[in-house]
């Protein structure tokens, strides 16, 4: 809701919004997802763009001080056109959201010392929350269901030290969990890769069951798309239906300040699945991450995946014709997801490495 007010006296206008924060865009977010645009504002009416970026330079959340932002229009129309916008304008793109509400008003606004954006700017947004004794990671997402299944992924996989340990406090879309201190990864070398794949065989062995307490739609899993359409193409059946991460990749590791492998990150996609298909998106995405080395990076995956009960690679991994047509169908899946991101580097990053991961894969030696 966006009240606004007359200033007397003069030809200046005032706006009160509820909960007013301010983008780097010539944009007024208000009322969490709310957004006016003033863009295209001219003359007197640019004044209130440079009362905005003082508060925003002054200002590390962009929160402009107390409760109202001042919009000094030189014509009522321009005034109105604005405080109309303002109401009925559409949700925001997710890399403008300011730091949630419930996020500020469950850590405490005043105690917060500073922030750093995380967001890795494709599906959710991320922040690290700074207070005077502690840190707190933030994660806002694209939907609710996004929501539960990170957090029923938490719950399931928390005692096994696979995720963070405790979900400080949660909202429709929002996880707040205390910060333990962990980085993104800096280099896939042996040592990391061999983790991480060591790290994807524990979840997938996970015990115990994986509660269904959301809607849990296995089709919608990326991974179970993958494994179905390889399926499809040489007639596997799927040896193991468990655990799966669902969105394995390098990105979505966190490492401890030296560098070295801690734990998997972005649990959105975690539930029943295609382990297959899901190991062999740990391998392309390993392969994608060191183009300068795709064999070794998968080979090193690889080892770290069969290491921990010797119990060997699921049965149909053996076959060439399984993991061509699973590495195929996972490139078809992120070439996919990079267009519908419109994300030309992403799509890039994937085209350059295609070719040497997809033999690497085809041609290892098990
Ligand atoms: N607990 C954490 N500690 C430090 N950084 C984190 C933590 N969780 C996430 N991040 C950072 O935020 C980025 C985005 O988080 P992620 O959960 O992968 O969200 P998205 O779904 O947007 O990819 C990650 O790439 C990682 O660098
Ligand atoms: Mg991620």
């Amino acid at each position: 809701m966006v009240a606004a007010q007359f200033w007397t006296g003069t030809e200046s206008r005032e706006a009160t919004f509820a909960n007013p924060c301010v983008s780097r865009r010539n944009t007024v977010i208000a009322n969490r997802g709310r957004r006016c645009d003033l863009a295209g504002t001219h003359g007197p009416d640019s004044l209130w763009q440079r009362d905005r970026a003082r508060h925003c330079a002054a200002d590390p959340l962009w929160h402009v001080r107390g409760r109202t932002i001042a919009c000094r229009a030189s014509k009522p129309s321009t005034f109105q056109a604005f405080s109309r916008r303002a109401i009925v304008s559409t949700e925001l793109p997710i890399t403008m959201l300011p730091v949630p509400q419930i996020a500020l008003e469950l850590i405490g606004a005043a105690k917060i010392r500073g922030k750093i954006d995380l967001s890795g700017g494709y599906n959710n947004s991320v922040w690290k929350i700074f207070c005077d004794d502690r840190s707190y990671i933030v994660k806002r997402y694209r939907s609710e269901w996004l929501k539960n299944n990170e957090a029923n992924a938490i719950s399931v996989l928390g005692p096994h030290r696979h995720a963070p340990k405790a979900i400080y406090a949660q909202s429709a879309r929002v996880l707040i969990w205390p910060d333990d201190g962990l980085f993104p990864p800096r280099t896939l070398d042996e040592a990391y890769a061999r983790s991480m794949g060591y790290a994807l065989r524990t979840i997938h062995s996970v015990k115990g069951g994986v509660p269904v307490r959301y809607v849990d739609r296995p089709e919608w899993r990326t991974v179970n798309r993958i494994g179905s359409a390889a399926q499809r193409t040489v007639g596997y059946s799927i040896p193991v239906s468990g655990p799966v991460h669902g969105d394995v990749r390098f990105g979505n590791t966190l490492a401890d300040e030296t560098g070295r492998f801690v734990r998997f990150s972005d649990f959105e996609e975690f539930g029943q699945g295609d382990q297959l298909a899901d190991l062999v998106l740990g391998l392309v995405e390993a392969g994608c991450a060191r183009p300068d080395l795709p064999d070794d990076a998968i080979r090193w995956t690889l080892a770290g995946y069969a290491d921990p009960d010797g119990a060997g690679l699921p049965h149909p991994f053996s076959s060439k014709e399984v993991r061509a047509a699973l590495a195929h169908h996972c490139f078809k899946e992120l070439t996919a997801w990079a267009k519908a991101e419109a994300a030309p580097k992403l799509l890039e990053y994937y085209e350059a490495a295609r070719q040497p991961v997809l033999d690497a894969i085809t041609t290892l030696d098990i």
